[in-house]
Parts: structure tokens; sequence; C-alpha cells
């Protein structure tokens, strides 16, 4: 296993109005399981596709490990990067059985049928297939198709292990159970994995790191509580998880414990690292409802989602989310206080501060 590291990556399509891949810099551990998440169109393929080898980079760099696998004047193709790929549609050869199709990458480099056969025998093992060797996949369901692609993915020992949205074409219910088998599997092989997916979801509950992607761009790459609780733009705070985005200005110093904002009329602590923050993410659990809280909202929606209501609330002007224990009606007026929400200031906007006196 080897990590992955890009450094001003670049690539730009013939006649396409804007770069697909915008300077991408980031290094991936060896090992780590790792997300790209973003928007269709945002440049998660294209980042996978050029890390496999199947197309070159405008500008910058691509090392595994020690080796440059592509930058200036240096290309290595997809057959020598030792990468496995699985993609969505699962390309498996449906006349050969699942262990045939296993086996192929290995019989296509010449290894002697023994060694074939014992590792084989492993990826199967390591994909919960072993009871399937000799069905066609024509035979299997979507799941058992997803994980013999896994196993032939896995069998010619990757340097790393792409994947391109690779539960896309399952059921919810068997989303969930593949999510639980990559898990697994990463355990087992201490792969270095780089997993595209647009699902939140998806990708919060298998990375231990998520990269936000917009627009050709690394907006921020995060464990996945970190995304969540200190997003560094409007974006990923938009993007990643429940609540809302509001803009806020400072009304003090920024202090170890936070500091103190002005939005919607209203003072309060926030946590944060900007001196000048421009918005505040107001997650559903940073608002308490409460007839003491400073803040008056009318409730524009109430929906349950197992053990509790989310309650989408209008304060006259901004939309805010909250959790409640109880149903409360559409149109009740209700009081709320916002307990340490996070503060950031959004990239190229200018911030303004609380003039806490006129000075003339
Ligand atoms: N071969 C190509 N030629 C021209 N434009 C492309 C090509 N592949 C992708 N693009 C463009 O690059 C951008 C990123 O695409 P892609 O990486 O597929 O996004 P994602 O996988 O995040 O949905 C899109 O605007 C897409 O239209
Ligand atoms: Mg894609």
């Amino acid at each position: 296993m080897a990590e992955l590291i890009y450094s001003g990556l670049t690539k730009q399509f013939d006649g396409a109005a804007r770069p697909a891949l915008d300077g991408i810099d980031a290094r991936i551990e060896s090992g780590e399981f790792v997300a790209l998440l973003g928007p269709s169109g945002c440049g998660k393929t294209t980042l996978l596709r050029l890390t496999a080898g199947f197309e070159e980079p405008t500008h910058g760099e691509i090392r595994m490990g020690a080796t440059q696998v592509a930058g200036p004047g240096r290309f290595v193709p997809p057959e020598d990067r030792g990468v496995g790929i699985v993609f969505q549609s699962y390309a498996l050869w449906p006349h050969m059985t699942v262990a045939g199709n296993v086996s192929y990458p290995l019989e296509v480099r010449g290894l002697p049928r023994a060694e074939r056969a014992r590792r084989v025998d492993e990826a199967l093992a390591l994909t919960g297939l072993t009871e399937f060797a000799d069905r066609a996949p024509a035979q299997l369901s979507g799941g058992q198709r997803q994980r013999v692609a896994l196993a032939r993915c896995l069998v010619a020992e990757p340097r790393a292990v792409l994947l391109d949205e690779p539960l896309a074409n399952l059921d919810l219910a068997l989303r969930a159970s593949m999510q639980d088998n990559f898990t697994a599997f990463h355990r087992r092989t201490g792969a270095t994995m780089l997993y595209v997916t647009h699902d939140q979801g998806e990708a919060l509950a298998l990375a231990t790191r998520v990269a936000v992607m917009e627009g050709g761009r690394i907006r921020q790459f995060a464990a996945p509580e970190v995304l969540y609780s200190e997003p560094v733009d409007c974006f990923v705070a938009g993007f990643v998880g429940d609540g809302a985005v509001v803009s806020a200005r400072a009304a003090g110093p920024l202090g170890p414990g936070g500091l103190e904002v002005e939005t919607m009329g209203l003072r309060l602590t926030a946590r944060g690292r900007a001196a000048l923050p421009t918005h505040l993410c107001i997650r559903p659990e940073d608002v308490r409802l409460t007839d003491e809280g400073g803040l008056r909202a009318r409730v524009r929606g109430c929906t349950y989602q197992g053990g509790r209501f989310r309650v989408a609330l209008d304060t006259g002007g901004e939309d805010l989310v909250a959790f409640s224990r109880t149903r409360l009606n559409v149109g009740a007026q209700v009081g709320l206080r916002i307990d340490r929400p996070w503060a950031f200031r959004e990239p190229g906007m200018p911030a303004l501060a609380v003039q806490e006196t006129a000075h003339v």
C-alpha cells in the first residue's frame, strides 16, 4: 500500500469552459479510507481517472509513495500503477464463473496455477464469496456482484483501491449492508481506499476523512465530525449535514472560548477561529426551543424522524432547523436560544465588525 499525493493537479478538457480539476493539493495516507464527496460534475470521477492513469493531467503531479506516476514529462500507464478500480457497473464477464472472474487478472499476468488458486481463494474469503465460487454472475444478487468486482480488484494486491459510486445501482437496504462490507474489507486488508460518492451519508459513515469537492476544487478535507462541526465555508456548511447558514459579524474579540457575534438582531457566543467571521453554521443541536429564548420564530414544518421531530423555523428573515421531542403545530410561535454555533469567514468575502461606539 502507498500514500497518494496530489500537487497542483489540474485537468482542463479540450473545449471545456472551466477546468474539471483546478489545482488539487492533497495527501492520502497509506491505509486511509478517504471519500471524495461533492455534487455531480464537481470533478470526483476525473480525479479518480487521473489517479488510475486513464487521463493525463494538464498541470501538476501525482505521486504514489516515492514514485511520481504523473507529472511534467512523466506518465506511468494504468497497468503499471498497481491500482484496483471498482465501478458502479460491475463490469463482470458473464460467461465466466465467480472464481474465473476473480482469477482473470492473474491469468493475464501469467501467474502459475497454484499461486492463482491460492490468491483467488483468499480474495473470495475476504469478500465472503467462497460458497459462490462456481456460480455465474447472472445467478448472483447486485450486492454479491459488487463483491465479485471487489474481489477481482483485490486479487491483484493493488497499492490503492479506487471506487466510483460503487453502490449507486443498489437499493437502500442493500447499500447499508454493502457499506458494512466495505468497512470490514478495509479493516481486513488495510488497503488505501479512495471512494467517490455524492451521498453524504455514505461518505460520513465510511471514510476516516472526507474531501468535499466543488467546482474542481477541494473545499475541505477533514474527518467527518470536523466537517460537520467546523465547516470552512458556506458551501461545506450547507452541503454537509442539516441546519442553517446565516450571516453574522463579530461583536467582540476572538478568545479561547470563542467570540461574541451579532446575528438576526441578537448577540450570542459562537465557537470559531476567525476573528472576523461572516457566517454562522447553526446545526439543529445548537437550537434550543425555550420560551426564555431571545429569538422568536414561526414553525414552518414539523416532520417525525424517529425518536424526535425535525422542526423548520422562520425567524422572519432566516430559516433555522431545530429538533423537538414533541410535535409542534405549523404556524405556532416559539422562542428559541442558539447555543455556541460555529462561526467562520467565507473566503473572499469582506467581513465587518460591529462598531462598539461611534467615534466622532
Ligand atoms: N472527457 C471529458 N471531456 C470533456 N469534459 C469532461 C470530460 N469528463 C468530464 N468532463 C467534465 O468535467 C467536469 C467534472 O466531471 P466529473 O469528474 O465526471 O464529475 P463528477 O464525477 O464529480 O460528477 C464536468 O463538468 C464534466 O462535464
Ligand atoms: Mg462521477
